[in-house]
C-alpha cells in the first residue's frame, strides 16, 4: 500500500458522526486517505429503490449520507483526502471487504439499529472478529472524541503473553507515539500462579521513551482493564488471547470490553498485517 487507508462506516446516525471524526483525526496523523463507507441494506430485499410519491427514494438517501459525511470530514479535518462511496450489502461484510485494503477500520459502536442496553451492534461484533485490519469501535456519547488533544489519557493496552497481544503492544505504541499520549500496559492474572509473559522484556525491545507504566494487577482481565481505562485515549486488545477455543475469532476479555468500555476500543485481529 502506497498510501495509507482509513475506513470509516457511516449510517447516518451520531455514533457514525464520532466515527467520521475520529478517522479523520487518524487520517490526519497517519497522512492517510479517509475512505467514508455506507452499507447499503435495501438492494437485498425486494423494494422499490427509487423515487415515489411516498418517498424521495432510498438509494438518494444513502447517498446524502455519504455526501454529507464526506462534508463532515472535511470541514472538521480540511487537510486530509476524503472520499466516500455507497456499497450493497450489510454493514458487517461490506466493512470485512472493505478491511482487506486498509490500514484501519473506524465504527461507532452503536448505529441506527439501536437494541436497548447492548453496547456493541451486531456489526461490531462481527467486524471486529473478522477484520483483516485494526478496528476501532468508539462510543456514541463521546464528546472528547472531537477533542483528542484535551484529553491526553493513557493508550491502555492489554497483555497477557499471546502474540495477538503483541500486535496490540504495537499498534497501541505506535499510535502514542503518533499523538505523543503516555501508556499504560495492564497484565492482569486470574491466579497467582497463572503466568503471562514478560511485559518488562516486550516493551523494552519496543518502547524508548519514558512515559510508560506496567500494571500488574490480580482479579479477572477485562475487569480490571476496564477500571484502569476509565480515563484512557484508546484501549487496545488482541482479537484473540491466550486461552479460549481454536475457533473462536474473538476472546471473552475483548467481547467484555468491548461491550461495556465507555472509550474507543481498538482490536487487532490476529490476521492483520503490521500494527
Ligand atoms: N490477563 C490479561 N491481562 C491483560 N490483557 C488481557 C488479558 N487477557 C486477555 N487480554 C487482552 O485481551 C485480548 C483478547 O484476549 P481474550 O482473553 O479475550 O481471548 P482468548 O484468551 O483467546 O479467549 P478467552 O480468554 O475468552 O478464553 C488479548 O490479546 C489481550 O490484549
Ligand atoms: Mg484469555
Amino acid at each position: 500500500m502506497t498510501k495509507g487507508r482509513v475506513v470509516a462506516g457511516i449510517d447516518g446516525s451520531p455514533a457514525a458522526e464520532i466515527a467520521i471524526r475520529w478517522a479523520a483525526t487518524e487520517a490526519a496523523a497517519r497522512g492517510a486517505e479517509l475512505h467514508l463507507v455506507h452499507a447499503f441494506v435495501w438492494p437485498l430485499f425486494n423494494v422499490p429503490l427509487g423515487a415515489s410519491e411516498l418517498a424521495p427514494g432510498l438509494r438518494a438517501a444513502a447517498d446524502r449520507i455519504v455526501r454529507q459525511a464526506i462534508e463532515s470530514a472535511e470541514k472538521f479535518e480540511p487537510g486530509i483526502a476524503v472520499e466516500g462511496r455507497r456499497a450493497d450489502g450489510f454493514p458487517a461484510p461490506v466493512l470485512i471487504a472493505a478491511s482487506a485494503d486498509a490500514d484501519l477500520v473506524v465504527i461507532g459502536s452503536r448505529g441506527l439499529g439501536v437494541t436497548l442496553g447492548a453496547m456493541l451492534g451486531s456489526t461490531g461484533l462481527d467486524l471486529t472478529a473478522n477484520a483483516r485490519c485494526p478496528v476501532v469501535v468508539v462510543r456514541p456519547d463521546d464528546t472528547t472524541a472531537t477533542e483528542l488533544d484535551a484529553l491526553p489519557g493513557p493508550v491502555v493496552i492489554g497483555y497477557d503473553g499471546s502474540s495477538p497481544s503483541l500486535k496490540a503492544l504495537d499498534f497501541g505504541l505506535e499510535y502514542a507515539r503518533r499523538h505523543s499520549l503516555p501508556v499504560r500496559v495492564v497484565a492482569a492474572r486470574q491466579l497467582a500462579d497463572d503466568a503471562a509473559g514478560d511485559p518488562e522484556a516486550e516493551l523494552r525491545t519496543r518502547y524508548d521513551g519514558d512515559d510508560a507504566e506496567i500494571v500488574r494487577v490480580t482479579g479477572h482481565p477485562a475487569e480490571q482493564i476496564l477500571r484502569l481505562s476509565a480515563d484512557a485515549s484508546l484501549i487496545v486488545l488482541g482479537a484473540r488471547g491466550r486461552g479460549g477455543f481454536a475457533g473462536l475469532l474473538l476472546g471473552s476479555v475483548s467481547q467484555t470490553v468491548l461491550q461495556h468500555a465507555t472509550r474507543p476500543v481498538a482490536v487487532i485481529p490476529a490476521a492483520a498485517a503490521g500494527g
